[in-house]
């Protein structure tokens, strides 16, 4: 009777399924997310690849030293360079290019923006992660002078990347900073001698020997020859371009003038993020670098 009533008036039926009926077996499969393989990076993609890179620093004023403004020193660059090669920036005095190649290698923190290298989002890498991309670049100064620091022998300097990164220790470490003097041209037996013994082409080249010394892929040349006399800036570049070759090196070449810039076999301009691409960039953040604007009026700029 009951179940009479049941067919005849399906909404007095008790939830659930009829006797009988079958009850489907629920799938004990885990939907699985779809796969986002990502693509491994090959020597044909962009060894660095800048995207929208903004590097602003703050300007505090006033007895609280409140940050009122910013110094946008780079302000939206987009850059990609190939492994192998090198990249000329071009640009004026203070336009940002050491702000620019310094946020690249993170030894500044970009504002905006995304740094990849070999594939990899660097931008906001920290840690161990970053210390493992850090042994894959580095920075040739602008100011051979300053950028040595007048205490520390050419050993400890040339060493210092090498104990930083465990690379060395003991007789080998002392062993590899004399191959690494040897390798930029210096006499290997000028280990303990202290910067002021040498001439400005020579410090460059310890500069250049530290920043071998972690045996990197990318380098950042920051005008590394305006410094120099104009005999010794041949010699300094011969010296990267050799280095270039020996160790299959992709730099970044930072210049003020077009000159020195292009007495270096800068890749031909035909690309779109070509040096072309690279200079107009430079010029045009200059232009931004000179305003600056308070937090305010930037909403609205
Ligand atoms: N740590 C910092 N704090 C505040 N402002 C900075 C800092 N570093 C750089 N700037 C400013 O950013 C701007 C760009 O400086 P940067 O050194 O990158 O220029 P540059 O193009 O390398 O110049 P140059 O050719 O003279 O070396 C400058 O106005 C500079 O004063
Ligand atoms: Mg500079």
């Amino acid at each position: 009777m009951r179940s009479r009533a049941c067919s005849s008036a399906p909404w007095l039926r008790p939830p659930g399924p009829r006797l009988g009926e079958l009850i489907p077996e629920r799938s004990t499969k885990v939907r699985e997310a779809p796969v986002q393989l990502k693509r491994a990076w090959t020597t044909s993609d962009p060894l660095v690849s800048v995207r929208g890179l903004k590097t602003w620093f703050p300007v505090a004023s006033g007895v609280l030293q409140r940050t009122t403004a910013h110094v946008h020193a780079v302000d939206g660059v987009d850059l990609d360079i190939k492994k192998g090669e090198t990249l000329g920036l071009v640009g004026e005095s203070g336009c940002g290019k050491s702000t620019l190649g310094r946020t690249i290698i993170r030894l500044l923190d970009p504002t905006a923006g995304t740094i990849q290298f070999k594939g990899e989002d660097i931008t906001h890498q920290r840690g161990a992660a970053l210390r493992a991309h850090r042994r894959d670049m580095a920075m040739i100064f602008q100011d051979p002078y300053a950028s040595l620091d007048p205490r520390q022998t050419v050993g400890d300097i040339v060493g210092e990347p090498l104990d930083i990164h465990h690379l060395a220790s003991g007789p080998s470490r002392r062993e590899r900073i004399r191959e690494l003097l040897d390798v930029v041209g210096l006499n290997p037996g000028f280990v303990d001698r202290y910067p002021h013994e040498f001439s400005g082409g020579q410090r460059q080249r310890i500069g250049i020997a530290r920043a071998l010394a972690v045996d990197p892929t990318f380098i950042v040349c920051d005008e590394p020859i305006s410094a120099l006399d104009v005999s010794i800036q041949a010699q300094i570049i011969n010296l990267l371009e050799k280095l270039q070759s020996k160790f299959d090196l992709t730099y970044l070449f930072i210049a003020h003038d077009l000159s020195s810039a292009r007495s270096w076999r800068l890749r031909p301009v035909s690309s779109s993020t070509g040096v072309r691409a690279t200079l107009t960039r430079v010029l045009c953040f200059r232009r931004f670098r000179s305003l600056i604007r308070s937090s305010s009026e930037r909403g609205s700029a």
